[in-house]
């Protein structure tokens, strides 16, 4: 696909362990447009042992969302950094109604706005069989699972040769509060997306590639000039 002439801000909205950060990592290969995940910025942080990272990780411990003002304040500079001019693709944020208003808010500060939100469903059974086996690089983030996406070699990762580890807020009890936690909070993200007509619903139980051609139909679509924001939601 070409790069795109106009910011595009692609938002990628699911459950834990649907595949989003896997899928992102790939469109932002395919789209020229960086991967924005608030996830990843925590555990940078954690990583960094910043003030914010330890604050983060008191919640992501327990499956908990971190405060929205300080998760909207840290994707909010990443944003203005200059390689998000051009568009992003987020994963992870919004996750919460006031995420999402103070996200509409940033962009339209500037005259932009949400091109796309691509919403990808699965079942619970394949949302915990995905977690169960994932596998993160300690150096880049890279995504691997055991079963289904396994690398090269064991424990290390096929991009940057770095440590694979399984993240901290995997057990079991954290995936099922996960997962308790997206159903109340972010989950009434769908159908203020959809009353938008921003919505695009995916079918996230195929294969990596399988998902990922749906996702690129549907921003191929959604950049089809009959199509604009501000148009009446199409029908489902
Ligand atoms: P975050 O890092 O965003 O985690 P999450 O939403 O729980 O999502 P995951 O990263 O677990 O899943 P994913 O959809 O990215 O799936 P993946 O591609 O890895 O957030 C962690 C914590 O940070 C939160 O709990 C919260 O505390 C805090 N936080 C983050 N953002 C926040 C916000 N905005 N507000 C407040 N707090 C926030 O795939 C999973 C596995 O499946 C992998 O092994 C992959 O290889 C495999 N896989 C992927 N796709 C497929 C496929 N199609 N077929 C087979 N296997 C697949
Ligand atoms: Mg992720």
């Amino acid at each position: 696909m070409d790069a795109p002439s106009r910011p595009t801000y692609i938002v990628l909205l699911g459950a834990p362990g649907v595949g989003k950060g896997t899928q992102a990592a790939l469109l932002e290969k395919a789209l020229g447009i960086p991967h924005v995940a608030s996830g990843d910025l925590f555990r940078e942080a954690i990583k960094q042992g910043t003030e914010l990272g330890r604050l983060a990780k008191s919640y992501m411990d327990r499956g908990e969302l971190v405060p929205d003002e300080v998760t909207i304040a840290m994707v909010r500079q990443r944003l203005a950094e200059p390689d998000c001019q051009r568009g992003a693709i987020l994963d992870g944020f919004p996750r919460t109604i006031e995420q999402a208003e103070a996200l509409e808010a940033a962009l339209a500060e500037e005259g932009k706005a949400i091109n796309v939100v691509l919403y990808i469903k699965a079942s619970e059974e394949t949302l915990l069989a995905r977690l169960a086996g994932r596998w993160t690089c300690r150096r880049c983030g890279a995504v691997y699972h055991s079963l289904f996406d396994p690398p090269k070699e064991a424990g290390k990762c096929d991009r940057c040769g770095g440590e694979l580890y399984q993240r901290p807020d995997d057990t079991p009890e954290t995936q099922r509060r996960r997962i308790q936690v997206y159903l109340a909070q972010t989950a009434p993200l769908i159908d203020y997306y959809r009353r938008k007509g921003l919505l695009v619903e995916i079918d996230g139980e195929g294969s990596i590639e399988e998902v990922q051609a749906e996702l690129m139909r549907a921003i191929e679509a959604s950049r089809s000039p009959r199509r604009q924001i501000g148009d009446e939601p199409e029908a489902n």
